[in-house]
């Protein structure tokens, strides 16, 4: 179903984001015949260029990320709704310009794909130069602030010129199809609601496992670390979804009312709790220090801790989270680990078994639900645990594997004006409430993180971190 007409202007409109993520996403919504045909897409930055410049460099970026279009003649018809106006963030140049360009009776929408220090620069132009209207919206990136304070100051300048309904923060995490799918299976299901509590799960792990190293963003990660880039936002948003109560209807504020509650539910996570990792070299690459050129980084790419969520359906079960760069594996899980049967009537030979609901967000989308059987053959009842798979594109066919990118999913939400998918300044500010003191914890104490090897699944520590607790990780594979 094609959405409103719409201008969409991309400042940073040359940048790494849109070049991979924007431009490409955009453009296979165009050709499942979303984009309606008068909307345009205009790129912003401050390098001098033209149309056919920027046309020219949309198409190279469609042809390495964007997987191509099925008729070449697409591409073509795309390229013409775009444009490009060189904009002066920091000054007057470009402005009359970008507004000439706009047109007044369709949606309009400014996508912020710049760091956070242009933000209140960009807000103020638009309403300096008369291009935000009353229904324009404003994207923006993360990271958003990088502490507390920083991004109260980020929200109180936004909130000067926009308002908070204009207001769409992005967390990619949010745009991917299993991670949405995750409400699906709560609450449009009855088997798993009455379970969903403490009184049921044993524990909840959430793990974010990527193979890459910091690549050529180390200036930035350096200065940042997994809990900033990934803890405080993308694993933040899944405990989120995991945790929270059922929303009275899919809507933006009921959704995202209940998502703040239970980051305000969380206690303080305590120092003992929390492992930090930093990779090392191997024959391939030269490690976390090099990559980032600080030979004396203390920034950690791989932490993992145990979190508790306060509140009458959560008391006493942990949530345990990891994440980190150079792992065995590209993996990113949930999963629910339920309490064993409370009696067995098989013996202890027939050994301890459990539900487990995991569910992948990456690669393979889908879910397992491991259940007890018995194992098959004559040698009496001894069970086994096997799964019940259901990957997405074994169900669903084609469509199941031809899973939307979450920016594709995104970008069209902005411009049909749902913020469901998007966080809200005060979720924002409380994720940055949580984790604020533990940063600032290991900052006082000098903490330097463990090494890790290149392929593994993270610092010895993290396996210990559940092992002490009669737990163990589930396998990055
Ligand atoms: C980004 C982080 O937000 O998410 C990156 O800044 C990380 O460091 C990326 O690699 C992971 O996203 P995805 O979609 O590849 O899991």
């Amino acid at each position: 179903i094609p959405v409103d007409s719409f201008d969409l202007v991309i400042f940073g409109g040359t940048g790494d984001l849109a070049r991979r993520k924007i431009l490409p996403g955009l453009f296979r919504r165009f050709c499942a015949g979303q984009m309606p045909p008068e909307a345009q897409i205009v790129g912003a930055a401050r390098t001098e260029m033209d149309d056919a410049g920027f046309r020219d460099m949309v198409r190279a970026a469609i042809d390495e990320f964007g997987g191509g279009a099925e008729d070449p003649g697409q591409l073509d018809s795309f390229l013409e709704r775009v444009g490009y106006v060189a904009v002066d963030a920091k000054g007057d140049g470009g402005w009359k310009a970008l507004k000439d360009r706009l047109r007044d009776d369709c949606v309009r929408a400014f996508y912020f794909s710049v760091g956070p220090a242009l933000f209140g620069d960009l807000a103020e132009r638009l309403r300096a130069f008369g291009l935000a209207t009353e229904t324009s919206r404003i994207v923006v990136e993360k990271p958003f602030g990088h502490d507390l304070e920083s991004a109260r100051a980020l929200n109180r300048e936004l909130a000067q010129y926009f308002d908070e309904t204009q207001i769409y923060r992005i967390d990619h995490y949010l745009g991917k199809e299993t991670v949405q799918n995750l409400m699906a299976v709560r609450f449009g299901n009855v088997l798993f609601e009455p379970l969903w509590n403490a009184q049921f799960v044993d524990h909840i792990q959430i793990t974010v496992a990527e193979t890459v190293g910091v690549g050529g963003r180390g200036g930035y990660y350096d200065d940042s670390g997994a809990m900033r880039d990934m803890v405080q936002n993308h694993l933040m948003q899944l405990l989120c979804l995991i945790a929270m109560e059922p929303p009275a209807q899919f809507e933006p504020d009921s959704v995202r009312d209940e998502k703040l509650k239970v980051i305000r539910a969380l206690d303080p996570v305590e120092p003992h709790h929390i492992v930090r990792g930093q990779y090392g070299a191997d024959e391939k690459q030269p490690g976390y220090r090099a990559h980032v050129e600080n030979e004396r980084s203390r920034t950690e790419s791989f932490v993992a801790l145990k979190a508790h969520v306060s509140n009458w359906r959560w008391a006493g079960t942990p949530f345990y989270l990891r994440t980190g760069k150079m792992l065995r594996a590209r993996t990113s899980e949930i999963a629910v680990v339920f309490k064993d049967a409370p009696h067995s009537i098989f013996g202890a030979e027939a050994g301890r078994h459990n539900n487990v609901l995991a569910i992948r967000l990456q690669p393979n989308e889908g879910m397992t639900l491991d259940v007890t059987i018995k194992e098959p053959g004559p040698g009496g009842m001894r069970l086994v645990d096997v799964p019940l798979d259901m990957t997405f594109a074994d169900a669903l066919g084609p469509d199941g594997a031809n899973v939307p990118d979450a920016y594709e999913r995104l970008v069209m939400d902005v411009i049909r004006g749902n913020q469901t998918l998007f966080m809200r300044g005060d979720e924002v500010e409380a994720a940055w409430a949580w984790t604020d003191p533990m940063i600032d914890g290991w900052e006082a104490r000098g903490d330097v993180p463990k090494p890790y090897d290149p392929g593994s699944s993270g610092p010895e520590d993290a396996l210990m971190l559940l092992h002490r607790d009669g737990r163990r990780w589930r396998d990055i594979k």
